[in-house]
């Protein structure tokens, strides 16, 4: 079952927004953000999913050293999140960039790319603010263009997705990304439906999905719209991908202490960190020797049992919560040669 992220409202901080799990990520990542950097100043984090900055403020109130590197790849979110963290401009370097970028925001801000961080964030999915604003496409409930790109300067728009890709692509991805069951049928109908006029706002493609999706399944499956959005919403942001590469040039960036906490908000996410952790949390000297052999030993501890949930409580207070996933992990040792 893939879990899938909904459009419930949550008590708003100001900006709308309440930082997930915030009290558990600054547990996880704590430890590693009290150290003094031999080179001057404090530790080093990066927010590689600023949005509209809850977690980063937090993180900057409560560790006066702290240097912050915070990356999004919607310049909307850097601007809105740019305000917000004005007081702490001294210590945060924004870059607008997919998380992948890691490696040149790195580079960008004079560290190296490697074993230079201290703390690492990411909270992974759609901001409150994306889902607000009705003129990004993001939210099923709102008609407005189907649109759902994070960065709106670059890609290609839902509404060129369903227009222009072949019925076998969009079954696909309706399958892969929203564990759709009735992707074959849905993708027929979006190819029926263009042929007479193309795709262009929200409340097209949402009526559709209610005339396909049979009203028995709708009881048990949730907003016939949530797992066909979801899945646009990860072709077009290319959000898996992203996050694959992502996961490695983070764990590469971490000094030997250095934390990284991940809060995903589906399985298709969470399986894509895990994958990416668990086998440098694995020693790689052959089974069954007495002592480790040198460089072999694992290079990462796995500081999380499996995925850690919301607490009751926490998704009362925030519905956002509710499908979070958390990993974090931490850097035991050095990057083997190898
Ligand atoms: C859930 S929000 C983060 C909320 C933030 N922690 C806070 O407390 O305000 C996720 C943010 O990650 C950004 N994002 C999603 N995918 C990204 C990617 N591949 N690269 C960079 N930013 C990304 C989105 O634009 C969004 O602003």
């Amino acid at each position: 079952m893939v879990d899938h992220e909904g459009e419930d409202s949550s008590p708003a901080d100001g900006f709308g927004h309440i930082p997930v799990l915030l009290h558990r990520a600054d547990e996880l990542l704590g430890p590693a953000l009290t150290v003094n950097d031999p080179q001057g100043g404090g530790a080093v984090m990066i927010d590689a999913t600023l949005g509209l900055g809850g977690h980063s403020e937090h993180f900057l109130r409560t560790y006066p050293q702290l240097r912050l590197i915070a990356l999004d790849r919607d310049p909307h979110a850097l601007e809105i999140a740019g305000g917000r963290l004005a007081p702490f401009a001294d210590r945060v370097t924004f870059v607008h960039t997919r998380y992948d970028g890691i490696e040149d925001a790195l580079t960008q801000t004079g560290l190296p790319a490697e074993e230079s961080v201290h703390g690492i964030l990411f909270d992974l999915g759609v901001s409150s603010m994306q889902l607000d604003e009705s003129d990004r496409g993001f939210a099923y409930s709102i008609d407005a263009p189907l649109d759902m790109r994070m960065d709106p300067t670059t890609g290609i728009t839902a509404a060129e997705v369903l227009n222009t890709y072949g019925h076998g692509d969009l079954a696909r991805i309706l399958s892969t990304y929203g564990e759709e069951r009735f992707a074959g049928k849905i993708a027929s109908e979006i190819v029926r439906q263009r042929a007479k006029e193309p795709f262009t706002t929200s409340a097209a493609l949402v009526e559709l999905l209610y005339r396909t999706i049979p009203a028995a399944t709708r009881r048990t499956g949730g907003h016939p719209a949530k797992r066909t959005f979801q899945a646009l919403r990860v072709e077009v942001n290319g959000e898996l991908d992203s996050l694959r590469a992502a996961v490695p040039a983070a764990l590469d960036a971490l000094t030997v202490g250095g934390r990284v906490v991940f809060m995903s908000y589906q399985s298709l996410e969470d399986r894509v960190v895990k994958q990416e952790i668990t086998p440098r949390s694995k020693s790689k000297s052959p089974e069954g020797l007495p002592v480790e052999l040198p460089g072999m030993g694992p290079e990462f501890r796995i500081l999380t049992r499996g995925a850690e949930r919301a607490s009751e409580q926490e998704v009362e207070e925030n519905p956002r919560s509710a499908p979070v996933r958390l990993r974090a992990a931490e850097r035991i040792a050095r990057r083997s040669a190898a």
